[in-house]
C-alpha cells in the first residue's frame, strides 16, 4: 500500500487524532509565540497564529523535492524538537511527497507525487532541497542535466514539471537557493539554484543547513495571510534575513572595544571575544542566527566559538573563502584605520562603523564578483 506522510492516503484519522492529542496546549502556544517572534510580530498575534494553524480547513499539500544536496535540510526540519513539532508539522501541512522519509518507493512513490499534483493543482507548495545541475556529462550519451536523475528523469525536468502547478516554491538551504557547494568553482556539473535554473521566482531560505524555524515561520505566514513573506533581492524573507549577523551579535561589544580572539583556545576565546580576526564573516552576512539560534534555540556558530562563514549568502563557498582569514585590510574613507584596526576606531563612533562596513562590503564584494567572472 502506498503510504505518504500525511496526505489523503497517509495517516489514518486515528493516527491524526493521536498525534494531535500529543500536543500539550502550553507547548503549542509556546510554539506559536516562537513563530510570532521569528516573524517579528507582537504577542497579540499569538492567538491568531494558533487559530490559523488549528483552523486551516485543509492543510496545504507540500511536495518536497530532493536534488544535489546532503539532506541536511531534511535533517534540520525533522530533528527540530519544538514542542511536539513532529505532530504539529504533520498537522500544519500535508507532506504528500518526500523521498527521504516516505515509506513508499519506486512506482508507488511516483504515484503519490502524481496524485498530490493532480488533487491539489495550483494550490500545493513545493519545497526544494538541493541544486539543479545544468551541465552535460562528458562521453557518449551524455545529456544536459544528467548529473542528477531520479526515476530516469533529470532534476531539471522534475523541477520544471512539479513547480508548474505549484502555488509557491520555497527553497530550503543554500544549495536549492543558490547552488551551494556544488556550484563552487569550477562547478563541474553546472549546478544552479532552483530559481535561476528554472527562471522562476522562489522564496529562498538559505543556510547550511537552513534554520527550521524560518521555514516553519514562512509556512505559518502563508497560512495566516494567504501570502508568502516579503523578500530581499536574493529572494530571502526579510523577517529572517533583513539584518546582519554583526548587528545582533552578542560579541559585538568586544569588536567595538577592539578585543579579538587571536588564536583558537587563547584568553580571548575563553572570554568570548570577537572572532573577526579568526575570519568571521558576520559583518557581511544577513541571517537571524543570533536571534533564533539553531537546534531549537540551543546554539549557533558564534556562540559555539566559531566565526560565521556566511552560509546564508549567495555563492558563499567562493565569496567567503578563505573561511579562517580575516576580512582584508582596507582603508576606509573618513576613518583613520584599516579594517584590522576598525574595532579600536569604532569606539564611540557607531555611525562611522556602519559606513565602514558598508564600504568594506561594497569594495570586497565587487572584487569577489570580478574574481568570479575571471574564473568563469
Ligand atoms: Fe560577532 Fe563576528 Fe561581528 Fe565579531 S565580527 S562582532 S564575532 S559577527
Ligand atoms: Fe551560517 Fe553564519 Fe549563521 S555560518 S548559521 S549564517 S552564523
Amino acid at each position: 500500500m502506498c503510504r505518504t506522510l500525511n496526505g489523503n492516503s497517509g495517516m489514518t484519522p486515528e493516527e491524526k487524532k493521536k498525534a494531535l492529542e500529543g500536543i500539550d496546549r502550553r507547548d503549542f502556544m509556546g510554539f506559536c509565540a516562537t513563530v510570532a517572534a521569528t516573524l517579528g510580530l507582537s504577542s497579540s498575534f499569538i492567538p491568531k497564529i494558533a487559530e490559523a494553524v488549528e483552523g486551516a480547513a485543509k492543510k496545504p499539500s507540500v511536495i518536497w523535492l530532493h536534488f544535489q544536496e546532503c539532506t541536511g535540510d531534511s535533517e534540520s526540519f525533522l530533528c527540530a524538537s519544538y514542542p511536539s513539532v513532529e505532530e504539529l508539522i504533520l498537522n500544519v501541512i500535508s507532506v504528500d511527497y518526500q523521498e527521504t522519509i516516505m515509506a513508499a518507493s519506486g512506482i508507488q512513490a511516483e504515484d503519490a507525487l502524481k496524485k498530490a499534483m493532480t488533487d491539489n493543482k495550483g494550490k500545493y507548495l513545493v519545497i526544494c532541497e538541493g541544486a539543479i545541475p545544468m551541465g552535460t556529462p562528458p562521453g557518449p550519451g551524455g545529456k544536459p542535466g544528467a548529473y542528477c536523475q531520479i526515476g530516469g528523469k533529470t532534476a531539471y525536468d522534475i523541477a520544471k514539471e512539479v513547480t508548474a502547478g505549484a502555488a509557491a516554491v520555497v527553497c530550503v538551504g543554500n544549495c536549492s537557493s543558490y547552488g551551494g557547494v556544488q556550484a563552487q568553482r569550477p562547478n563541474p556539473t553546472g549546478a544552479k539554484g532552483v530559481g535561476e535554473a528554472l527562471g522562476i521566482p522562489t522564496v529562498n531560505i538559505p543556510g547550511c543547513p537552513h534554520n527550521v524555524i524560518n521555514s516553519v515561520a514562512t509556512i505559518v505566514n502563508y497560512l495566516l495571510l494567504g501570502s508568502l513573506p516579503k523578500t530581499d533581492r536574493h529572494g530571502r524573507p526579510l523577517f529572517a534575513f533583513g539584518k546582519r549577523i554583526h548587528d545582533h551579535c552578542p560579541r559585538r561589544a568586544h569588536f567595538d572595544a577592539g578585543q579579538f580572539v587571536e588564536k583558537f583556545g587563547d584568553e580571548g576565546a575563553k572570554n568570548n571575544w570577537c572572532l573577526y580576526k579568526m575570519g568571521c564573516k558576520g559583518p557581511q552576512t544577513y541571517h537571524n542566527c543570533s536571534l533564533v539560534e539553531y537546534n531549537d534555540g540551543t546554539s549557533w556558530p558564534i556562540k559555539a566559538g566559531h566565526g560565521c562563514v556566511g552560509c546564508s549568502e549567495p555563492n558563499f563557498w567562493d565569496n567567503m573563502q578563505p573561511f579562517y582569514e580575516r576580512l582584508p585590510n582596507i582603508h576606509v574613507p573618513g576613518v583613520e584605520a584599516t579594517a584590522d584596526k576598525i574595532g579600536f576606531t569604532l569606539v564611540g563612533a557607531a555611525a562611522a562603523g556602519a559606513a565602514a562596513h558598508a564600504a568594506y562590503t561594497f569594495v570586497n564584494r565587487g572584487k569577489l564578483d570580478e574574481d568570479k567572472k575571471e574564473g568563469e
